[in-house]
This record gives structure tokens, C-alpha cells and sequence, in this order.
């Protein structure tokens, strides 16, 4: 029986939310996806914009036929719909890229040359390691242990750093532990010492209202396909001035206002302003409008009764863990600090690549395993282990049995149900109590079920 309680918004109506797959036992169950902090299912709503929208697709910009001009139109459209989601400032500027790792490359390319860039070695690589190029210096400051020591590590690097333009770049909420950053403190004690601030809000936007004017931070990323959008669009969002100034990101048409021969056989260029500078080529037009689809769903649904019920399942799923003495949740500040609705856990005994093989083959369950592209963080949680190097995501050892030298990450939002988290709850009660039932094997790095050797678990 659920103890969750249904006086909450229901779920938004999600993609995927009756597909069945096979258990490795032969029966079939309803996918619980619980791993909404990689990649979110599609709202429906999306969907259904998108194929609405389908048969009247042509090409954007430039193009004199009527598809030309409306497909134009929800173009420029969806870029006013990001602006008002992010409550941008006046003369802020939404650019349209692949998703947030494009986005924060994008500033990466357009920083003014000696910028020095401050990070948390906590963050996301995609926040993390844009900045290492040349004409730039980062320095990497150590994993916080709670909020205030996050400001003082900053005021401390700003205090000491010369002179010059410097930019933080910080995570909104975590990919690992879900835990949210204090971006507006950061964001002023920032400015304060006249460094500017890029809020990576890839896990933050899909669960959370963020207005850049209240923040205070001079540009904000994200990723529709975490945001129920899965077309291949992205954001860049927030002032001009660095942008307009930056050579264009990618060279080609679109971004310029005119080309010319001149008299020596060279091309003189002039570039446009605006986000076509860094738009060049032929539009995401579809992932654009998608992403813009979802935006208005969610504010329509409310971010205040989506937290609500998010945070609902959040302590229902940590008090459920909380019951099971051998699983360790990591956290960066603190096991009551704020989060959204990812956690990330060991289970003692257990290597996690074998424990999530387990979760998927056995009860249909789909979470994550693995460093999730925030290595030093994970090693920092889990204890400072120094592990051969993985590609991101790749569990190390995954023989059963093994220890585990990464983690397992359960995410959801707003199109969970809560059976999906009473059932894994169930499930991790019963793998730490009974075991897995069958046997699995490492394949290519993974923990896989070997269905050619086992049984189902004894009675
Ligand atoms: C906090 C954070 N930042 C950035 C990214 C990169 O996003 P994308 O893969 O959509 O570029 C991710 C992806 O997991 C993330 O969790």
C-alpha cells in the first residue's frame, strides 16, 4: 500500500509511462523510469505540440514560402517562451544549442581572452572542464562541506585573485546528490568582487522555477531533453555583451549579416549580433519549439505544486532508504539538505553496477550506475577512492561481490508515479534481505544477467 499522499498534483502525462518490458524471470512489467536526471521522458504535452506542429515544419529564416514564415515565427516564438520561463532581464539574450555541455562551450569560446575562471571540483564535467582552453586559467576550488563554507571558498579565490574579468560557474542542483547550491549568496559574494556568474541549471530547471533577475546570474544553461524535450535543443540564456562581442561559435550562415569579396581575394565578414551570431547554420526549429512546449507546461502546472509533490516522494524515498541500515546515501551537505528529487547511495556489500543490473532485470527497474560525469565528486563521497579511469557513467568493477568504487543514482520528477518508487523501495528491500535472484555476469564492463545459468531466488 502506498503511504504517499494523493492529495497532491497527479503526474504530468509522460511518454513511455505504460511501456512493458521483460524481467529476466519471462514476465513482463510496467518500465518504472528512475532516471530522470540523465535524460527525462517526453511529456506528453510535448508530443503532442510537436506533431501538431509536424506537417507545417519548413525551413527558418529567409525562406518566402507561408511554412517559412510561420515555422519562423514559433522559432522566434519559443525563444520569447525561454525568456519568460527565466525571467530574463531586459537585454538578456536566449541562444538555442544542442544542450547544456554546447551551451557552456559556447561561453567557454566567448570569454574575453585572460578570464579567469572559478569552479567547484564538485561540478558536472560539462561544467567543469569547458573553461581549460587556451587564453583561459580555472581555478579549481575544493569540494564545500556545506553552504556557507561554498561562500567563504569563493569570497576567499575572489579576494586573492588579480585583476581581470573572472566568471564562477556553478550547478543549481547536483546530478549526484540532488542537493541545491546557494546560487544567490555565491551569485552576490560573486559580484561583490566583480566576477560574473553562469548558473548551470540543467538538473535545477526541470524541478524548479529559476528567474535569472532574482538569482542574479549573468547566464543560465540547461537541456530540454532533462526538461521533457527530447528534440536536441538547448539554452544559452542571459547578457550580450561578452556574446556579441566573442567571435561566432560556430563560423557559417546564419550567423552573418554579409560576406564580401575583396579587392585582394580575401572575404570580409561582417558578424550579426544578437543569438543568431552564435546560431549559425539551419535551425533546431523543432527542438527549439519542443523545448519551449515544455516550458509552458510546466509553468501551467506550477513549479510551487510540482515541488510539493516532488518533495513528497523525496522524503518518502528517504525514509524508505533510511530503513535499510546497508544503504549509505551520498551527500555532499548534509543528509537534511535541500534537494530535488535525485539521490545517489551505495549499498554495503554490493557493487552498484550489480545492484542496478539487479533493479532492471528483476523488477523492471531503470536507475543509474556509475561516476555520473562528476568524478571527483563521487570519489570525494565515496571516501577518496582513486579508481582506474572510466568513461563517464561506466561502472569499474562489476562483478558481483565486488566493492563498489562508484555509485547507484535514483532520479524522478514530475511524471512519476509513486508506485514506481514503492516498488523500488521493495526492491532494494529485498536484493539487501534475500539477494538477487539470478545470476549475473560482467559483459563489456557491465553487470549483466546471464540468463543462460540461473533460477529464480528460493522461497
Ligand atoms: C548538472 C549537469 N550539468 C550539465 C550536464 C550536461 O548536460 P547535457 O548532457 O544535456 O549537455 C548534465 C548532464 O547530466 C548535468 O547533470
Amino acid at each position: 500500500m502506498s503511504v504517499i499522499s494523493t492529495d497532491l498534483c497527479a503526474p504530468l502525462a509522460v511518454l513511455g509511462h505504460d511501456v512493458q518490458v521483460p524481467l529476466v524471470s519471462g514476465e513482463k512489467v510496467t518500465y518504472a523510469a528512475l532516471d530522470y536526471a540523465a535524460s527525462s521522458p517526453a511529456l506528453q504535452r510535448v508530443w503532442d505540440d510537436v506533431a501538431a506542429y509536424a506537417p507545417y515544419y519548413g525551413s527558418v529564416h529567409r525562406g518566402a514560402g507561408y511554412l517559412s514564415q510561420l515555422s519562423t515565427d514559433l522559432f522566434e516564438q519559443s525563444r520569447r517562451t525561454v525568456e519568460e520561463f527565466l525571467d530574463l532581464r531586459e537585454d538578456d539574450q536566449v541562444v538555442f544549442t544542442r544542450a547544456t555541455t554546447d551551451s557552456l562551450n559556447l561561453l567557454a569560446s566567448a570569454l574575453p581572452p585572460g578570464t579567469r575562471v572559478l569552479v567547484f571540483e564538485t561540478e558536472h564535467h560539462a561544467s567543469l572542464l569547458p573553461w581549460r582552453r587556451t587564453g583561459l586559467t580555472v581555478d579549481f576550488l575544493r569540494a564545500p562541506r556545506s553552504h556557507a563554507e561554498a561562500v567563504a571558498a569563493l569570497e576567499e579565490a575572489l579576494a586573492g585573485a588579480p585583476e581581470g574579468p573572472k566568471l564562477f560557474c556553478v550547478t543549481g542542483a547536483s546530478n549526484v546528490t540532488g542537493e541545491l547550491w546557494p546560487v544567490a549568496e555565491l551569485t552576490e559574494a560573486a559580484h561583490r568582487h566583480g566576477a560574473r556568474v553562469v548558473l548551470d541549471a540543467a538538473q535545477l530547471a526541470p524541478h524548479h522555477r529559476v528567474s535569472v533577475r532574482e538569482l542574479g546570474v549573468d547566464w543560465v544553461a540547461f537541456s530540454g531533453h532533462k526538461l521533457y524535450a527530447p528534440f536536441g535543443a538547448g539554452v544559452l540564456a542571459g547578457r550580450s555583451d561578452w556574446l556579441d562581442a566573442a567571435e561566432p561559435y560556430l563560423a557559417g550562415g546564419g550567423a552573418t549579416r554579409t560576406v564580401a569579396r575583396e579587392a585582394d581575394g580575401s572575404v570580409a565578414v561582417e558578424w550579426n549580433h544578437g543569438p543568431a551570431r552564435h546560431e549559425a547554420g539551419s535551425p533546431n526549429v523543432i527542438g527549439a519549439y519542443a523545448l519551449a512546449s515544455a516550458c509552458r507546461a510546466l509553468s501551467e502546472a506550477g513549479f510551487d505544486a510540482l515541488e510539493a509533490r516532488e518533495q513528497q516522494l523525496i522524503a518518502r524515498l528517504k525514509a524508505g532508504l533510511a530503513d535499510i541500515p546497508e544503504v549509505k546515501e551520498l551527500s555532499l551537505f548534509g543528509a537534511d539538505s535541500a534537494r530535488v528529487g535525485v539521490l545517489s547511495f551505495v549499498v554495503q556489500g554490493w557493487n552498484s553496477s550489480h545492484f542496478s543490473a539487479a533493479l532492471s532485470a528483476e523488477y523492471g527497474i531503470g536507475v543509474r550506475d556509475g561516476l555520473f560525469c562528476a568524478h571527483p565528486l563521487v570519489r570525494t563521497l565515496l571516501g577518496g577512492e582513486e579508481a582506474t579511469p572510466s568513461e563517464c557513467g561506466a561502472p569499474e568493477p562489476s562483478l558481483p561481490g565486488e566493492r563498489s568504487l562508484n555509485a547507484i543514482r535514483v532520479s524522478f520528477g514530475a511524471g512519476t508515479p509513486d508506485e514506481h518508487l514503492e516498488r523500488f523501495l521493495r526492491a532494494v528491500r529485498e536484493l539487501v534481505t534475500d539477494g538477487a535472484a539470478w545470476t549475473y555476469r560482467n559483459e563489456g564492463g557491465r553487470c549483466v544477467a546471464d540468463t543462460a545459468v540461473s533460477g529464480a531466488r528460493p522461497a
